[in-house]
């Protein structure tokens, strides 16, 4: 098969960008040549020389030798403007930008039907681990019953300082934007909201349901406290922040994100710093592990490298799960076993919620219960803003 010429035009040249551009220097096989470089500010000193850059987007959409758009900036809103124009013109796209994608996951999609045209984004989700591609590909038929897995290397870079150097969130975190490794508003990583992105992404691949964000629950790490990790200390467990979707009894799906104490025995206990790790559960297969760097400019750009060849033999998601699947709903019909860190005063009123409680624990400043708890409780108590609290996930129950 003849592969096509590409001609890029490149929007971003921060840490991926720039990375793209390294690593497509050094793969001198794939006929792919940056053309153009759209970036933002006329001030910031460049890698390479000023001629290849441009700061006018139409410069990229009116040069009719461009053929794809490489779409690596940090700015959700602008992506979704550069994306869209992009397929609306006939233009093929790699963009690594799990929230634009995730808020119009449908309409991203309805575009790439009716233009035609290509949109991948393998970078957006685990960055270098190509989990999208073989959800696509290989699980076409052997029916997935989970995906679980650790899908944000910030908030795992500052939950492996914590356990590793014991630490306490704060300091960790502090290292962690130190290190550029979260940003100085991390909010959307340490909330779990990338993560959220990201599993509604994986949800969409696995079980072809289309979430809309605020559909799926996220609890992050950033108001875990000195009990849970003193109780995971103790009983030799870390905490992992968990991205999570699986079949229930009645053939719907529930799908969350919530910080997990994992043990010694768990996949995902020796996935540490900026990597991630994901396990898929099959009905044949069995369980599958992918592991691979989450973050960083050359792990990144090489997920981005392997859909611009793609797109030079004109593969296109086909959304294989999406086609299959009929009346599939996401459901919080599951019961949980959790911990909850609580005030001494909210004791009593959260116990109430679990269906069993197997331990409670109080001392002169705050307490904690482990029992089971529905999900639909959990959401209720996590979105309540009266209780000062931290949840973390010791199983499913059912
Ligand atoms: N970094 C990672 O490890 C990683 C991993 C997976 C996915 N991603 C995703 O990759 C994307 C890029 O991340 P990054 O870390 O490379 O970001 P970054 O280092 O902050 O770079 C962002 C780039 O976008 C440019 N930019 C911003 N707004 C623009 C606009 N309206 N028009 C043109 N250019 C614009 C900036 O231009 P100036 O240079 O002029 O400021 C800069 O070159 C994001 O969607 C991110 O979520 C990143």
């Amino acid at each position: 098969m003849s592969r096509k010429k590409l001609n890029i035009g490149l929007f971003g040249f921060g840490c991926v960008g720039f990375g793209l551009y390294e690593v497509l220097q050094k793969t001198p096989g794939l006929k792919a040549n940056i053309k153009n470089i759209c970036v933002k500010d006329r001030n910031k000193t460049r890698e390479i020389g000023v001629e290849n850059f441009t700061f006018d987007k139409n410069d990229i959409f009116n040069d009719p030798e461009i053929n794809v758009i490489v779409e690596l900036i940090d700015d959700a809103d602008a992506a979704y403007e550069i994306v869209t124009t992009a397929l609306k013109s006939g233009k093929a796209v790699v963009s690594a930008n799990k929230k634009m994608i995730a808020e119009h996951f449908e309409e991203l999609l309805e575009l790439q039907r009716k233009h035609n045209v290509p949109l991948l984004y393998e970078a957006a989700c685990c960055a270098s681990m190509p989990i999208i591609r073989n959800l696509e590909e290989y699980y076409d038929n052997d029916l997935l019953e989970s995906i679980q897995g650790i899908v944000n290397g910030s908030t795992n870079y500052i939950l492996t300082k914590t356990f590793k150097e014991n630490l306490s969130y704060d300091e960790a975190l502090k290292q962690a934007q130190e290190k550029g490794f979260a940003e100085s508003n991390p909010i959307l990583d340490t909330g779990g909201f990338d993560a959220k992105y990201k599993l509604l992404i994986l949800l969409a691949h696995s079980f072809g349901y289309i979430a809309k964000p605020e559909d799926l629950l996220n609890i992050g790490i950033n108001n875990i406290g000195g009990l849970e990790l003193k109780y995971a200390r103790e009983k030799g467990l870390k905490i992992k922040l968990v991205a999570q979707a699986f079949k229930n009894n009645d053939g719907n799906i529930s799908a969350f994100v919530i910080p997990k104490f994992v043990d010694t025995e768990d996949r995902l206990f020796n996935v540490d710093d900026v990597f991630n790790g994901v396990i898929t559960k099959t009905s044949f297969a069995d369980e599958q592990f992918f592991v691979g760097k989450g973050a960083g400019a050359h792990p990144t750009a090489s997920a981005v490298l392997s859909d611009i060849s793609a797109l030079s033999y004109d593969y296109q998601y086909e959304y294989k799960k999406i086609a299959q699947q009929e009346n599939i709903s996401l459901s919080d019909d599951v019961n949980l076993k959790v911990f909850l860190r609580h005030q001494i005063e909210d004791a009593a009123t959260l116990k109430k919620h679990f269906s069993t409680i197997d331990e409670s624990y109080l001392n002169h400043e705050s307490g904690y219960i482990t029992g089971t708890i529905s999900l639909e409780n959990l959401r209720n108590i996590h979105f309540d803003e009266s209780f000062d609290k931290s949840f973390v996930l010791l199983e499913i129950a059912n």
